[in-house]
């Protein structure tokens, strides 16, 4: 078990194209943020067990004895694919939490129990350790931060247990750790991210576990090759939304009126691949016509989202203001509310400034 204190950070992301298609196998193309969540894991000898969650006010310990008493049999043995929506219910039962709770603090408690409980059971004794974590990353705002939240869990948990080597290198102040290692965080956050959200595509912890710029369908991921520097204003709504509630609609959409809706998905597949193959072009030598194409394709998926019942009103006002500069944008994330994107032209710059000075207002 480890000794020291330990200092973790993911990063948030933005799903250029391909949110909701990709829970159905289509493509995403997503980056990650320069806006992280960080945890800090203290190793204790205590016999308490503390969870501190500043940004949404939740401190909660537990007795390790106590914890030690619990029948977790349930959630097997190491075997993180199994985590299904009836392990949740009974993680709720044995963490003595109301079965209809939704809200982002009782869920956010489970992935911390369910992680905590799962991957550390591989130790005589359960640890003793003191956990907080904060974040640069709005709630609930489309950015992935419950899927940073549970990849800072999963790295520093498995490096406590010694799942993982500490990759930090007596006198250097930052590590990374590798591939194969990389691999098995992006595992276990996929299930923190499970019991937070019920049917996650993993897109979301697969581009806080590796940063960058991918490309993602069922678990494969495949980083853009060299990607080209596109200047994007991300603009946060403030509207509150749920990502479960808005995956679920899609797919009862998708059950009631499948002739309609599986078009749909097809079509925003085919406008990530296009996108993808744009920015490699790109790459080499971006034109305007790229940047029409770009903008094109931003303006079809945004109608596609409002048809699949995941926009809102202020992502339409935002998509209004941002055209009367000239700009072209869409949600990005789950809807209804949260987070959207605009390309900003190299060429228009001066004009896309102006429009950080009408609202919504920018999150960053
Ligand atoms: O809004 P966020 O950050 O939870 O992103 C959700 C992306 C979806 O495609 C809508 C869901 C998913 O699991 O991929």
């Amino acid at each position: 078990m480890l000794s020291e204190v330990l200092l973790v950070s993911a990063p948030g992301k933005v799903i250029l194209h391909g949110e909701h298609a990709v829970v159905h196998g289509k493509v995403a193309l997503a980056v990650a943020l320069n806006l992280r969540t960080f945890l800090r894991l203290q190793p204790h000898s205590n016999g308490r067990v503390g969870l501190n969650l500043p940004n949404i006010g939740v401190r909660r310990a537990w007795d390790v004895a106590s914890l030690q008493l619990l029948d977790t049999s349930f959630l097997g043995h190491g075997d993180s694919a199994a985590l299904t929506a009836k392990h949740v219910e009974k993680l709720k039962e044995v963490a003595g939490f109301p079965k209809d709770c939704v809200d982002p603090e009782h869920l956010a408690v489970l992935a911390f129990l369910y992680l905590y409980l799962s991957i550390c059971q591989s130790q005589r004794a359960l640890p003793s350790l003191d956990i907080t974590v904060w974040s640069e990353l709005p709630t609930g705002a489309g950015l992935g931060s419950s899927a940073a939240y549970s990849v800072c869990l999963a790295a520093a948990l498995l490096t406590a247990c010694e799942e993982i080597p500490n990759p930090l290198k007596d006198g250097e102040a930052a590590g990374r750790w590798t591939e194969e290692n990389l691999e098995l965080i992006n595992k276990w956050a996929f299930q923190g991210e499970r019991v937070i959200h019920g049917n996650p595509s993993g897109v979301d912890n697969a581009v806080s576990t590796w940063g960058g710029a991918l490309r993602y369908q069922q678990g494969k991921i495949s980083s853009l090759k060299r990607p080209p520097v596109l200047k994007i204003l991300l603009i946060n709504t403030k509207v509150p939304r749920s990502t479960k509630v808005l995956v679920a609609n899609v797919r009862s959409r998708l059950l009631k009126f499948p002739e309609i809706v599986a078009p749909l998905l097809t079509s925003i597949d085919a406008i990530s691949l296009e996108c993808e193959r744009v920015l490699g072009e790109m790459a080499a030598a971006p034109t305007p016509e790229h940047y029409l194409t770009l903008e094109e394709l931003i303006d079809m998926n945004q109608h596609h989202l409002n048809a699949l019942g995941v926009g809102h009103a202020s992502l339409d006002q935002l998509c209004q203001v941002t055209t009367a500069h000239g700009l072209h944008s869409k949600l990005t994330g789950a809807g209804g509310g949260g987070c959207g994107i605009t390309l900003l032209r190299p060429d228009r710059e001066t004009e896309a400034q102006r429009g950080r000075e009408t609202r919504p207002r920018p999150h960053s």
